[in-house]
């Protein structure tokens, strides 16, 4: 079950991956106000909840803060999805432990999932924590922060079926003030049976239409250019504006309703100079009305995170993925069909989930042969207690064969994403200026429609500028071009 320091190597592999990144605040500038320093661990969806709690709590009159030695309140807004993402947690709360000694009046929160999971247990667990939130309780935070400065410890982990927080606009956080993460729904209904997410978010529900829109607008007259529309399962996206249709429209007794593809429109009509992506799209539920929407409309992008998890049915089937092999890849066919061969795809997938097979992991590799996708992020199995898969099967394959099945598919990975950049070579692609190349200053870095980082000479040009770009090189992970006059 224990897989600490082998996925530590997977993060290394895996230098994308999103459920590794750590960002923290940025200095504010009021002085005297109390500073609140937040630190985010996991999936986009709880770096776009961060941006939510420092709204909430910058209208009590908190700053923000860079550095947690400044801080009045510490957050920790953390993830549970593998056994090594709490692990990681665990160790930063430990290194604040030093800090509480030395300074006993500041506040530590552990917010999110793991807040959610472990509920009043991590009180138990982690001394030197004085709050727990879960991540539909956001708004009760300013009474829990009071609560807990009065000496009080503050738990909140009550799930809601309503909250969307739909009326709060985020503070944006580390913003570069071209893209930004919108939060369209909440929760997950699916019960993959590896996930512990459904037991930490909540039942799905989605989010007023128009206050997606007005948070998309509000975004572009700011400045920003690209959007990406948040969901677990974006494709189940499911609104009607007649008040008490929510029960009906459940049951699917109701016909008129917004759906994602309607969405996706409503957000691409702001401007055409706005640039719309989603994620995450869920095989089962991608219809092909949303691939024509998308090939429909210039400004949504091409490039679609189809997670498949694995490249065998029967293993889907024990997953309870509701679709299988076949089902996949008519998904796919379509999306190359409807959208066409640069349309972007990407996928997650797990090795060694129990009693996975050699032959059954072959499938896998030939699912991505098949698909060939431009990008994965790839795990191995973690058992997360209370999940369907820890009550039911036992978590049979060894450490080694699931991190040799690991290193496979991320080798044919690899060979995968510089097969599909190199294709890209000589073509010129529209690409949104988001700054700074990572490698050099005198150069820039934005991202075609397929989402393919390409690095180009900086010229005249500045973040925010669409540019065409004709790519002339490229390595598995990064295009290299140059601007086409
Ligand atoms: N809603 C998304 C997934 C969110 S979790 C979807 O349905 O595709 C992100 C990824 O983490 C999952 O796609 C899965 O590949 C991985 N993951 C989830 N639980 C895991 C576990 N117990 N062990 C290993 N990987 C896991
Ligand atoms: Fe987890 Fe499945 Fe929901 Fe994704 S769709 S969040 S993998 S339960
Ligand atoms: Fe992690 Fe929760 Fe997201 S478990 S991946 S932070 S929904």
């Amino acid at each position: 079950m224990e897989n600490v320091i082998a996925d530590i190597d997977i993060v290394e592999e895996n230098k994308r991956t999103e459920n590794c990144e750590v960002r923290i605040t940025k200095e504010g500038n009021r002085l005297a106000a109390k500073k609140l320093y937040i630190e985010s661990y996991g999936c986009q969806m709880n770096f776009s909840d961060s941006e939510i709690v420092t709204s909430i709590l910058q209208k009590e009159g908190f700053d923000t803060t860079a550095s947690f030695e400044q801080a009045d309140v510490i957050l920790l807004n953390t993830c549970s999805i593998r056994e090594k993402a709490e692990q990681t947690v665990r160790n930063r709360l430990t290194q604040f432990n030093a800090l509480k000694s030395k300074k006993p009046e500041v506040t530590i929160g552990v917010l999110g999932c793991m807040a959610e999971r472990l509920k009043a247990k991590l009180l138990e667990e982690e001394k030197i924590v004085d709050l727990v939130v879960g991540p539909d309780a956001y708004r009760d935070l300013p009474a829990l922060v009071k609560q807990a400065e009065d000496g009080e410890k503050g738990v909140n982990t009550f799930l809601s079926r309503e909250e969307t927080y739909a009326d709060i606009s985020p503070v944006r956080l580390n913003s570069n003030g071209v893209t930004a993460f919108i939060s369209i729904m909440r929760g997950c209904d699916n019960m993959c049976s590896f996930c512990v997410v459904p037991f930490t978010r909540g039942r799905e529900r989605s989010r007023d239409p128009q206050s997606i829109v007005a948070e998309a607008q509000d975004l572009f007259n700011r400045g920003y250019r690209e959007v990406t529309l948040l969901g677990q399962n974006v494709d189940s996206y499911k609104w009607s504006a007649v008040e008490n249709n929510k029960a009906r429209l459940e049951k699917n007794e109701v016909n008129d309703y917004i759906n994602f593809a309607h969405l996706l429109k409503m957000v691409a009509k702001v401007s055409p100079s706005l640039r719309v992506r989603f994620s995450t799209s869920h095989p089962k539920d991608i219809t092909d009305e949303v691939l024509h929407t998308i090939a429909k409309y210039d400004n949504i992008c091409n490039y679609i995170h189809l997670p498949a998890q694995s490249g065998n049915s029967r293993v889907l089937e024990l997953m309870n993925r509701t679709y299988d092999r076949e089902w996949y890849i008519n998904r796919v066919d379509a999306i190359r069909r409807i959208i066409g061969d640069e349309c972007g795809i990407s996928s997650d997938m797990i090795t060694g989930f129990c009693s996975e097979t050699e032959e059954e992991h072959q499938d896998t590799l030939s699912l991505m042969n098949y698909v060939k996708y431009d990008f994965s992020y790839m795990f191995f199995y973690s058992e997360r207690p209370g999940t369907l898969a820890a009550k039911n099967y036992p978590d049979d394959i060894d450490l080694p064969t699931k991190k040799r099945r690991l290193q496979e598919i991320i080798s044919k990975q690899q060979g995968h994403s510089l097969e599909r950049n190199k294709k890209d070579i000589g073509k010129t692609f529209k690409v949104l200026v988001e700054g700074v190349s990572k490698r050099s200053n005198d150069h820039l870095q934005g991202r075609n429609s397929a989402n393919k980082v390409i690095v180009f000479a900086k010229g005249e040009l500045k973040k925010g500028d669409y540019v065409d770009v004709k790519v002339t090189d490229c390595t598995a992970a990064t295009l290299f071009g140059e601007q086409v006059a």
